[in-house]
């Protein structure tokens, strides 16, 4: 077989879909396998992919003047957090503006992809049912990271003989399966936040519930989404100041997270990843929402017990415990993360297995767009032969130490494997680009 000419993009949800614009405006010969029939993956409500974690009062959090590609900004007439359905339709916009639509394959699964001889295997199943595997000499995987839900590990125990319902945040969809219930919602991530305000105002009774306390940030900041608080300049100053000016900030509009009958905090601002609600202290502070501490057990029937001992009758509990990351196409012993471990060179580039890149693969404190489409661009330099990837020892160096780095810096937690710095991390890809070039 002759050397491939092609790269094979994974996923046009909004990782893939930059990825191909970028790859396609440097020239580089790619294909683009979608599983389901329309791009924007978690931001295509009810998505045919049966991935979409998004319910239907979803927002985004992060603003987006803030969020939109660098290449296409989204519609001035969009409000600062528009909703799921406007943001599939910027998607929309951005494909048919670049004119990539005809170049995805919708409704084609990425069923496997193997290395071989240095270059790839991607073996597909369409939508009539056909199979091919075709070889790539990289592959830039966008599957994204949240759609295989993470429930508590181990179950609580009891869960089994609990007779209310259990399910995952990753399956809410609308409010009206909390009417009429005593709800518990476990977590205090944005979806906890979400859905026990929603659940506030429509279930009889609502608990959140929590392992450990969080500062919930609010959406905006002197009349302004607070994510335009910081810029390139002032992301520039040592997180301790910035942390100093936010909490300030937040002392100021909201006051200790105690008031309203949350824990805590048992880490410091920037520790951890933010929740960001405007709605959910007024919700705690209007008594809707009663705070538990953690689960400790399920009593039978409906009763489940708290860590502090107390003890209520529950319908429904919404386990709003993250997500795993996960790689159904990689067979383990070529690439897995465990525990979402993954060590990948600028959180890009995998040290093992040369042409291997991950787009989307990250946390930021702000949105993921702007930093998919900055590690499209410098995965472009590298497979346009403008640039190279250090030596894989270097590499090696690198991605310990940042992972030395995150576990200084982030509560240890499951959901903290791969937080970056907004501003920092964009700075962090532009370094690299110009390094890289510089090692040709
Ligand atoms: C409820 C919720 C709210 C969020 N809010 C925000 C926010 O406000 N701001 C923000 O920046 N981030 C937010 N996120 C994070 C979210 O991950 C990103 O916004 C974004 O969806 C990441 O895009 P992606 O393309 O990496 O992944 P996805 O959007 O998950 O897209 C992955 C795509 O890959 C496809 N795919 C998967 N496997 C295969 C396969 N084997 N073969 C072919 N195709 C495949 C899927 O069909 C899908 O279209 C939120 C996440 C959740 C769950
Ligand atoms: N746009 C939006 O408004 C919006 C809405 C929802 C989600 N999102 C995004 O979607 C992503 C996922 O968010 P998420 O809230 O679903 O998940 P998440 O951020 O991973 O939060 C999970 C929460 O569950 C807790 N938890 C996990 N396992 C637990 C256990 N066994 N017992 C008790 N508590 C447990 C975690 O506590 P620890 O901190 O102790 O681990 C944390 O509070 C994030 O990027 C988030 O920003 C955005």
């Amino acid at each position: 077989m002759p050397a491939a000419e092609k790269v094979c993009v994974i996923g046009a949800g909004s990782s893939g879909i930059v990825a191909c614009q970028v790859l396609n405006a440097r020239g580089i010969g790619f294909d683009c396998f979608e599983k389901g029939s329309a791009v924007g993956g978690n931001w295509r409500y009810e998505n045919d992919n049966g991935m979409s974690s998004a319910y239907r009062s979803l927002h985004i959090n992060t603003s987006r003047r803030v969020m939109a590609f660098k290449a296409l900004p989204m519609p001035d007439h969009y409000p600062d957090y528009p909703n799921h359905f406007q943001m599939a339709a910027y998607f929309d916009e951005y494909v048919d503006h670049f004119g990539l639509r005809e170049k995805i394959r919708f409704r084609t699964e990425v069923l496997s992809v193997e290395p071989v001889d240095g270059e790839w295997d991607v073996a597909i199943v369409g939508p009539e049912g056909e199979r091919e595997t075709i070889r790539y000499r990289a592959v830039l995987v966008a599957n994204g990271h949240h759609w295989d839900p993470r429930w508590p590990e181990p179950a609580f125990p009891g869960s089994e003989e609990f007779s209310g319902e259990q399910i995952h945040a990753h399956h809410y969809r609308e409010a009206d399966v909390l009417s009429g219930k005593r709800v518990l919602v476990l977590g205090l991530g944005n979806s906890a936040a979400d859905i026990a305000v929603e659940s506030s105002r429509i279930a009889d009774a609502t608990f959140l519930a929590m392992r450990r306390g969080a500062y919930i940030l609010p959406k905006y900041m002197n009349g302004k989404p607070i994510d335009e608080m910081l810029t390139p300049l002032t992301s520039r100053s040592p997180i301790a100041v910035q942390r100093f000016v936010s909490m300030r900030l937040l002392e100021i509009s909201a006051g200790a997270m105690t008031t309203y009958g949350l824990p805590r905090p048992d880490h410091k601002l920037y520790e951890a990843h933010p929740t960001v609600s405007s709605e959910l202290l007024p919700r705690l502070g209007h008594g809707d929402i009663e705070v538990k501490p953690n689960i400790d057990r399920f009593t039978g029937d409906r009763g489940v017990r708290f860590v502090d001992g107390s003890e209520d009758e529950i319908d429904l509990v919404v386990y709003c415990t993250g997500y795993k990351m996960t790689f159904p196409f990689f067979a383990p012993e070529v690439f897995s993360a465990p525990d979402n471990r993954l060590p990948l060179y600028r959180r890009v580039a995998s040290v093992e297995r040369p042409g291997l890149y991950f787009i989307g693969f990250i946390q930021p404190l702000g949105p993921i767009m702007p930093l998919a489409e900055a590690q499209s661009e410098w995965v472009a330099d590298l497979l346009g032969r403008r640039a190279t990837l250090p030596p894989a020892a270097e590499m090696k160096t690198e991605v310990a130490a940042e992972e030395g780095k995150m576990r200084r810096r982030f509560v240890a937690s499951k959901r903290h494997t791969v937080e970056v710095d907004f501003y920092p991390y964009l700075r962090e890809i532009r370094r690299e680009r110009k390094q890289a070039a510089q090692r040709v």
